[in-house]
């Protein structure tokens, strides 16, 4: 038995050592370790075998298939090689033909237009919190001082995950959740952003748009820190020419609350189609942090202030580049996003 293994052995190697093309390979694999091959058909002879020669013929058995298998692995590769090098120098495969180039892609126009508000506020000594946008209704509404039916909730049409839990509509619930983080140290963050309404989809107004928030929490914190910064802001963002206007305004979150215009970037404040023949642009709403959500935060508002604000992203990239459509953002078509 032994020696017919090991004659069995040498035979396939032989066998194997002649072969010089990759369509012999499966031929010698099916003949020797195929379910019908010779291996194992000495394999099914063992059983015929004496209990003392089983043993021995079965491990030499077993020795025999992983060094079929191994060499038949190397000979595969050794072929297949060879193969490549003969066609390579028959001429048939030009090795020196320059390859596909990869198209390279570029940043989106609201990631770009995100990082460059990064850039300027990390400037000013703003860190970047991010806060999730799926969020509870607590922090979305209840702790920002927007109690349940206090009619100010109907200034922001919510997606319902379940009772309890929304897609945030501001990314204003992120202050709650930075000053319960960083309570009792001051805070000078801005929290970019994707939020969620659930409103009709127009060239003005899409279902998802990016904000950004910014809250500095401090001891002397004053409205005019507030308006300087956005003042510094504006100007880094669309021009060192650039003015504000402060009206008074309402959110349930800041008291007092104010909106923030800037003259009109097209026209400098004279009047046209993008102003709307006001000379002025909307930037954001802010205000300085309501008591109660400093105390919701776990500021004691006796010795705290702070000021808020929020902005759109998606419009002033629209006001500078002319874009008549907030839904290009998200539709995705390449000849829109490679102008950019
Ligand atoms: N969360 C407001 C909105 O989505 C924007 C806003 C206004 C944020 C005033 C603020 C703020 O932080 O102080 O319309």
């Amino acid at each position: 038995m032994l020696d017919s293994l090991n004659a069995l052995e040498r035979e396939g190697l032989d066998a194997l050592e002649g072969i010089s093309q990759a369509d012999q390979l499966p031929v010698w694999y099916r003949a020797y370790l195929g379910r019908k091959g010779k291996l194992t058909d000495v394999l099914r002879g063992l059983g015929a075998l004496s209990a003392e020669q089983r043993p021995a013929a079965g491990r030499r058995a077993n020795e025999i298939k992983s060094a079929l298998e191994g060499a038949f692995a190397k000979r595969q590769d050794e072929v297949r090689e060879a193969e490549l090098e003969a066609s390579i120098a028959s001429g048939a495969l030009d090795v020196t033909l320059p390859g596909r180039p990869v198209a390279p892609g570029h940043l989106h126009l609201s990631t770009r237009t995100l990082r460059r508000i990064r850039e300027i506020f990390a400037e000013m000594g703003f860190q970047v919190y991010e806060a999730p946008e799926v969020e509870t209704d607590e922090n979305n509404f209840e702790l920002l001082n927007i109690p349940p039916y206090h009619p100010a909730r109907d200034m922001w049409d919510t997606f319902w995950i379940d009772d309890e839990v929304v897609l945030r509509t501001h990314t204003s619930p992120g202050q709650i959740r930075c000053m319960r983080e960083s309570h009792p140290h001051p805070i000078r963050v801005i929290l970019p952003g994707k939020c969620y309404r659930y409103e009709q989809v127009t060239p003005r107004s899409e279902h998802q748009f990016y904000q950004v928030e910014g809250l500095a929490v401090g001891h002397g914190i004053r409205i005019t820190d507030l308006i300087g910064t956005m003042h510094e802001f504006a100007r880094s963002m669309h021009g060192e020419q650039r003015r504000l206007r402060i009206r008074s305004s309402y959110f349930p979150f800041t008291e007092p609350s104010i909106e923030i215009d800037m003259d009109c970037i097209l026209c400098v404040a004279k009047g046209c189609r993008v102003c709307k023949y006001t000379g002025w642009l909307e930037i954001a709403g802010a205000g300085m942090v309501h008591p109660v959500v400093l105390r919701n935060g776990g500021y004691d508002p006796e010795e705290w202030t702070g000021f808020a604000f929020g902005m759109g992203v998606e419009r002033p990239a629209m006001l500078h580049h002319g874009i008549e459509d907030i839904r290009h953002f998200y539709n995705n078509d390449l000849r829109f996003l490679r102008q950019f």
